[in-house]
């Protein structure tokens, strides 16, 4: 993910390559890094966390707490910290950093393709200028959305943070019914891949609601409207809810966890 942004950052052009440091801890990525992408890479934070106005953290969450005890020592009080790690607290990277100026964001995995969906939160001490900095950086990975408190990144985790998946689900079950259908898998993937692009870009294209292009597609008595009432009858649509706030329960559940390292 780290690299997923540094990537976007530079393609935009709103960076120079030259002014990205990547950093690793791993020998072997940091040459492959180097040798695909030609950023500077490092593998000590003493040499680059001190040269940064942007500190960009893409670490797993239990790397968290030794990271920060490293950066701590090293940061000065106007560098900007950016981090996308789930679960991970305002507070806890402002405890353990020493830092005032935090940035926790959620993004989610289509920002690989440029396609991402970052929700973002700053701490008071971000300025409103600092702010549009920050909204540049991420949208070079897709779109973003600044949320007013740190509730609706875990929130947010339960919708596109995690949503890719659900998608998936439904367009697994999806191939699963084409193949039992008798289509080869090459022919189920077209049909469910191209159903879903069709769809998502019919709804972005026209302001009409989700229920209404349901009430397009079905004819009282028709095929669609026997599908869509075996989903009703099954609850399909309660249970989709429910595994989202699964997901949200989880975000706040890790977030805890985190507090307590
Ligand atoms: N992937 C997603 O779709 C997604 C969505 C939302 C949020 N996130 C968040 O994004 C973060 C990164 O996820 P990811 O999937 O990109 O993880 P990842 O592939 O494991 O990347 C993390 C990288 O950080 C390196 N690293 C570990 N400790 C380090 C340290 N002290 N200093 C510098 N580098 C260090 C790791 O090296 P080693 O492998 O050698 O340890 C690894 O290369 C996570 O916190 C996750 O919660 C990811």
């Amino acid at each position: 993910m780290g690299l997923t942004y540094a990537e976007g950052m530079s393609k935009s052009k709103l960076l120079k390559k030259k002014n990205i440091m990547v950093m690793d801890t791993s020998e072997e990525k940091l040459l492959k890094l180097h040798q695909i992408s030609h950023f500077d890479a490092y593998r000590d934070l003493e040499e680059c966390v001190p040269e940064a106005d942007v500190i960009f953290i893409a670490v797993k969450p239990h790397h968290a707490e030794k990271l920060f005890f490293t950066i701590n020592p090293l940061v000065k009080p106007e560098q900007l910290l950016i981090s996308i790690m789930a679960g991970v607290t305002i507070k806890s990277i402002k405890d353990l950093t020493g830092l005032t100026k935090i940035v926790r964001a959620m993004p989610n995995l289509p920002a690989k393709i440029g396609k991402g969906l970052t929700s973002y939160v700053a701490s008071s001490d971000v300025t409103r200028i600092e702010l549009l900095t920050i909204e540049s950086l991420l949208d070079t990975t897709g779109k973003s959305v600044l949320v007013s408190d740190e509730n609706f990144i875990d929130a947010s985790t339960g919708i596109s943070g995690s949503g890719p998946a659900y998608v998936f689900y439904f367009m697994q079950s999806m191939m699963k019914a084409a193949l039992q259908m008798g289509f080869s898998e090459n022919v189920s993937k077209i049909l469910v891949s191209q159903t879903f692009t069709g769809a998502v870009e019919l709804f972005n294209q026209n302001n009409l609601s989700p229920n209404s292009w349901m009430k397009k597609v079905a004819s009282k008595g028709g095929t669609t409207q026997a599908a869509l009432d075996s989903m009703e009858d099954n609850n399909v649509g309660e249970l989709i809810k429910e595994a989202a706030f699964a997901a949200f329960d989880r975000a706040v559940e890790m977030g805890k966890e985190e507090q307590h390292v």
